[in-house]
């Protein structure tokens, strides 16, 4: 199917109010009991989907699937272009060359891909090893799982880059027996893009002492810093054949309602003792419109990604230089890719006496919705998500320095 015939209008200015509509961002503040005052708009600033349409180039090929044919009845997947789209955009966009369509797997989301695996590998009560600060998806996955989670925390060197502890990960490992290790590359939520050696350090050590390696890589479209990506399974024939990588175009082209993700995996043994286990429950089953919207996204959708890009980095940095004038009270470092940024309030709280949750409440009080740091393990942290209109950060950051960090509360 051709889905060329589309206009290519891409809008990352409009600000597009989602309430009323059925949007999990719009229609809820995740802090408890906080509150938006009167005379302040909204600024939804949490949980990771965009306030930007998505490309037309999806819309596009949903459009030309429906008027291909209104019937939405079973479907072969070999027979959408599902495998030639991603093939063609891991080789454009990671450099990364799959010659056999059977290394892809459909996986219904990526925190379904990494519960397989995990439960492929492990049983209930067995410990599964994440890095500290921890994308809350992977906690809520583990512990859904009843497996153990052990967590190595990231140290932040001299210039503030996360950074893992290789001794601190052997020794739990050793420790603790650990047989599955979740990587997340690029890290959510420090925005952290891993260098080629560190992913190869990395992999050695988990390789040493049996440990399957899932690695989340949801994030590889939004690389907006210097660090290019590097996929973990491209660093040796050691990580192509002992790492199960889990992708998804929702994150990059805000799908995340449509549903899809898929896996690749090289070692046969690994993905047909996967397959099989999603094969129990099957449920592990695409949607025919959620595959031509991948198929629509990875075909033509680079522009779209090339742009948006530019919106985010610009979002980031004005946040970043704001904070910069707040005379260290919050720090924070230049994601080198995500859309989100982790926001250190320690030194504010030490300084102005306030609680982590007096400066959430403080921050939705005047419109800024943003999402506790804690249960990411970072004790008196925010995340903060910059998918929005560049006028909507400018906006946010400006009720900060004005009603949290300059006046008297
Ligand atoms: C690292 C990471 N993995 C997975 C997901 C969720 O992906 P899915 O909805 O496909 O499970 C997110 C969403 O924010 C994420 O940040």
């Amino acid at each position: 199917m051709a889905y060329s015939k589309f206009e290519k209008r891409f809008d990352f200015t409009t600000v597009t109010d989602r309430t009323g509509l059925d949007s999990t961002k719009w229609e809820n503040i995740p802090i408890p009991g906080a509150k938006v005052e009167e005379g302040f708009s909204h600024i939804p600033m949490w949980v990771a989907d965009m306030d930007f349409p998505t490309a037309p180039s999806v819309i596009a090929a949903i459009q030309a699937r429906l008027a291909a044919s209104p019937a939405m009845g079973y479907f072969n997947l070999e027979k959408t272009g599902f495998h030639e789209a991603i093939k063609g955009w891991q080789k454009r966009r990671n450099g990364v060359e799959i010659e056999d369509n059977d290394v892809i797997s459909y996986e219904n989301s990526v925190l379904g891909g990494v519960s397989n695996v995990i439960r492929t590998y492990t049983n209930e009560g067995d410990p599964v090893l994440l890095h500290s600060p921890t994308y809350i998806g992977f906690t809520g996955t583990v512990n859904a799982a009843k497996r153990k989670i052990i967590l190595s925390e990231l140290k932040q060197d001299a210039e503030g880059t996360y950074r893992m502890d290789f001794e601190d990960m052997e020794k739990k490992v050793v420790e603790n027996n650990i047989k599955v290790a979740i990587f997340c590359n690029p890290h959510n939520p420090t925005g952290r893009v891993w260098e080629k050696e560190e992913i190869q350090a990395f992999v050695e050590l988990m390789v040493k002492h049996g440990v399957h390696i899932i690695s989340d890589e949801i994030w590889s479209d939004f690389i907006v810093g210097d660090q290019p990506f590097t996929p973990t399974q491209s660093v040796s024939e050691l990580a192509k054949q002992n790492v199960a990588a889990m992708y998804a175009c929702t994150k990059t082209f805000n799908l995340a309602g449509l549903v899809g993700a898929y896996s690749i995996i090289y070692n046969k043994e690994t993905r047909d003792a996967c397959r099989e286990l999603a094969a129990q429950t099957h449920y592990n089953q695409p949607n025919v419109l959620s595959v031509h919207a991948l198929v629509g996204a990875y075909n033509e959708g680079e522009e779209y990604v090339e742009e948006l890009k530019k919106v985010i980095k610009s979002n980031q940095e004005h946040a970043y230089n704001v904070i910069q004038t707040w005379g260290g009270l919050v720090k924070t470092q230049k994601p080198q890719g995500t859309y989100v940024m982790f926001l250190d309030w320690t030194e504010f709280c030490e300084k102005r006496g306030k609680t982590m949750d007096e400066v959430l409440n403080k921050c939705v009080s005047v419109g800024v919705i943003c999402q506790d740091g804690r249960p990411f393990h970072g004790p008196c942290h925010s995340r903060f998500n910059f998918a929005c209109p560049h006028s909507s950060v400018v906006e946010a950051f400006d009720r900060l320095t004005k009603y949290v960090i300059n006046a008297e509360w």
